[in-house]
């Protein structure tokens, strides 16, 4: 506290108090992008106002979707009365387990020979973290993380934040709307020996855009001639393709080509799980020895971030993956949304055709999973927002997940009368 006596004049001295605060050197931070696309849809009147910032499946008729598997799991532990003691630091062994089967294939040998060590993680995000704080405390022999470029917002702080160099390899080719195969290879080869390099599973946010199996493989090739570290983010498993085999393909084959890699699984989008923040870490070891001390050191760095992570969202998780009728149900449901978001990408271009669009929008119909870069330029994404009312990052990003039967043509309208 300040004491400070001021004179009031004619002789009056007024003795003021000041209560000076510890955070007075704490600037504004800007807001977040995403969420900030969302605050202002929300104050936005207009009856026909689309948001198509923020990264959440919604039905046909626009509305968060609650998946039948999820219910049934959840009526089914309900009537268990479980108690709600600590999980184990490593998470609910039972749905580790059967996340590190489901992106690595059950019959795979990293799980056989026990080489592999999976910990439950507060979702996708967690599971980064941990994986970037134990890539900072382990992986002394480079600080280099290579991200695609653009990458998910959120790889730059959380790497960044765990005290790792952000750096970028070509990866999206806006000339085309496309993968940079030629430019991303050439890229690649120059990264430093030892670095880390993130790659994204399927569907790649914000882009859209995959390599191909082909693209894959001599990516793979090329990587570990470079002898690069490969962490894997994949957060949208079975709801690019629709296919939970086919869109962990990348994973497994980098694995049987020999990479011991670092992967990060969500359960937010491909079961609809996202406030329950159920994710997987996994990291591939040279021998089940090494998996054992990699385990003890997870344990270790994860014990005083969060102590142990929350059970609710796993236990559905792995009732769904360990129920046979829940798991079939399941690939049902996956494969209904990846359909749905694959279906409004086809409307979406037939609208702009029938608009009268002589534009090539094949790209939006090429690219996978939620998200659709669409080329727009910021200004054309300024007159959306601001004529049509409808919402999107700035980069032309939009989340096809957002896109309905009902509302697909009046976006349809919107973008041909932005780009004519
Ligand atoms: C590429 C990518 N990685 C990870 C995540 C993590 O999401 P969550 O923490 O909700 O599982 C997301 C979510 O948008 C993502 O797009």
């Amino acid at each position: 506290m300040t004491v400070s006596l001021i004179n009031g004049g004619r002789g009056v001295y007024i003795l003021f108090f000041f209560f000076s605060s510890w955070w007075t050197e704490v600037q504004m931070g800007p807001p977040d992008p995403i969420l900030g696309v969302t605050e202002a849809f929300k104050r936005d009147t207009n009856p026909k106002k689309m948001n198509l910032g923020v990264g959440a499946y919604r039905d046909d008729q626009g509305k968060p979707f609650v998946l039948n598997c999820v219910r049934k799991a959840e009526a089914q532990i309900a009537a268990k009365k479980l108690d709600k003691e600590y999980l184990p630091i490593g998470g609910m062994a039972e749905f580790s387990k059967a996340c590190a089967q489901l992106a690595l294939g059950p019959d795979n040998e990293v799980l056989k020979s026990g080489r592999s060590i999976t910990v439950q993680t507060i979702s996708g995000t967690g599971s980064l973290r941990v994986g970037a704080n134990f890539v900072s405390r382990f992986h002394n022999v480079s600080r280099d993380v290579y991200l695609p470029k653009p990458s998910w917002g959120n790889h730059t702080p959380i790497f960044r934040d765990a005290g790792m160099q952000l750096k970028a390899y070509s990866y999206y080719d806006p000339k085309t709307c496309g993968f940079d195969f030629k430019g991303g290879l050439d890229e690649i080869s120059k990264i430093p020996e030892k670095s880390v390099i993130v790659l994204h599973a399927c569907a790649h946010n914000p882009t859209g855009v995959d390599p191909r199996p082909e693209q894959w493989k001599e990516m793979a090739a090329l990587i570990k001639k470079r002898n690069l570290l490969v962490f894997f983010d994949m957060a949208y498993q079975g709801f690019a393709s629709g296919d939970i085999d086919r869109d962990a393909w990348a994973v497994r084959y980098f694995i049987e080509q020999g990479h011991n890699i670092l992967l990060s699984q969500s359960f937010a989008k491909n079961m609809g799980l996202y406030g329950e923040r159920v994710g997987g870490f996994t990291v591939v070891c040279k021998d089940a020895e090494e998996a054992k001390r990699v385990e003890s050191q997870l344990k270790i760095l994860i014990r005083p971030i969060y102590s142990n992570p929350p059970m609710n969202g796993a236990r559905i998780a792995s009732t769904i993956l360990n129920t046979p009728e829940l798991y079939k149900e399941w690939l049902v449901e996956v494969k209904g949304m990846a359909d749905r978001i694959i279906k409004m990408r086809e409307m979406l271009v037939s609208n702009l055709k029938k608009e009268g669009s002589t534009h090539n929008w094949q790209h939006v119909i090429d690219q996978i999973g939620m998200f659709c870069f669409t080329g727009l330029k910021p200004e054309q994404v300024e007159r959306l927002i601001k004529e049509f009312s409808i919402y999107m990052t700035k980069d032309g990003r939009i989340s096809v997940a957002g896109v309905t039967s009902a509302n697909v043509g009046y976006l349809a309208h919107a973008i041909h009368t932005v780009t004519k």
